[in-house]
């Protein structure tokens, strides 16, 4: 008898986000000109969206406060976009001035997230987006919308996929083109992958085209969810070089699944992504030094520990 695997996509497009959810949540404020150089070496390495950064409150985000001088020092690259995630108008009157192309906006499926995350109630982040998305379009930016806590909320836990449709709806009614479904905290496992992708895309009628998945790699499932995404058809996959971020309003949320084990998988798949494995690794090695710690990818940790002993 002949097992065949499920049909898998012949090329995947990797969102990378850690110089915006990484360097969110390290601890150390990383000097411009290294977050500079970072993004420079993750377009180089062929990755076609690197998000750049945050115009959210200082306050709220020190970390991301030099957002505009960020921008100012980034070589753009052709081949490679360079959003932002904007909470508000305030955001993105800032985003505009500092040149940005393309932007993200951000809610999640649960209220008390969305309260500590943006101070907002889910309505009122929809209310405010909504000019914020309509101007973006005028602008001819694309824009795409996150959901976060899909899979379950650090404060009320579990999460119905229902309220992930709703808040889906909402946002692809104002014209947003893409939606990234977050894991938040990194509790996912496979089968709830399924249940939330078969619900969007069948009740909820939503293009697999429309939809990327964004996994926290907490409880080390982040690689497990994203082979069932993509056995579903999906095909735009968030990770973070070096395995940097977690959310500073989510207690206990790790790393983004990591940017180098991710291109190993679906490279050794024979999956294409257009991205360099090495010259990830290099970006990272370069990063790495300003974060006080071993970043958490296995295969940079991999790699750097054969590197030493060969
Ligand atoms: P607020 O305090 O309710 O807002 O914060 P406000 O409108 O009352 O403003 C308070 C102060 O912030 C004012 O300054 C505003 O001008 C200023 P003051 O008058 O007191 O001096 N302000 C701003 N400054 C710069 N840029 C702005 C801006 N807006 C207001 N855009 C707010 C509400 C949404 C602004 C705040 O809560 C905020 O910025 N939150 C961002 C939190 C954040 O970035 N979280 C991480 C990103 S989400 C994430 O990581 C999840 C994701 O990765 C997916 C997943 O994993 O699930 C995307
Ligand atoms: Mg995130």
């Amino acid at each position: 008898m002949a097992f065949v695997l499920p049909a898998l996509p012949a090329s995947v497009r990797v969102v990378e986000v850690g110089p915006r959810d990484g360097l969110q949540n390290e601890k150390v404020q990383v000097p411009t000109e290294q977050k500079i150089r970072f993004i420079t070496q993750l377009a180089a390495a062929g990755l076609p969206v690197v998000e750049a950064t945050s115009f959210v409150s200082p306050r709220a985000i020190p970390q991301l406060s030099d957002a505009s001088a960020v921008m100012a020092g980034i070589q753009p690259l052709p081949s490679t976009m360079y959003p932002v995630l904007v909470p508000n108008m305030k955001g993105m009157e800032r985003a505009l001035a500092a040149g940005v192309r393309s932007i993200a906006v951000f809610t999640a499926a649960s209220e008390s997230f969305t309260r500590h995350n943006i101070n907002m109630t889910i309505a009122e982040s929809l209310e405010i987006f909504r000019p914020v998305v309509a101007l973006a379009k005028r602008e001819g930016m694309g824009v795409r919308g996150y959901i976060s806590t899909v899979f379950g909320c650090p404060y009320e836990g579990d999460v119905d996929p229902h309220a992930v449709l709703a808040v889906a709806r909402a946002l692809l009614d104002m014209g947003i083109e893409e939606l990234s479904l977050g894991d938040t905290i990194g509790v996912a496992t496979p089968n709830q992958v399924y249940d939330v992708l078969a619900l969007l895309m069948g009740e909820g009628a939503i293009p697999i085209d429309w939809l990327a998945v964004h996994f926290h790699d907490t409880r080390g499932t982040a690689l497990a969810n994203v082979l069932v995404a993509l056995q579903m058809g999906i095909h735009s996959v968030d990770s973070s070089a070096g395995g940097l971020g977690g959310c500073p309003y989510a207690p206990g949320a790790a790393g983004n699944l990591a940017t180098e084990d991710l291109l190993y998988m679906l490279h050794g798949m024979g999956i294409q992504t257009g991205v360099d494995l090495e010259k990830v690794v290099a970006a990272t090695r370069t990063i790495a030094p300003y974060l006080g710690h071993m970043p958490t990818s296995k295969y940079f940790q991999a790699h750097e520990a054969s590197s030493i002993t060969a």
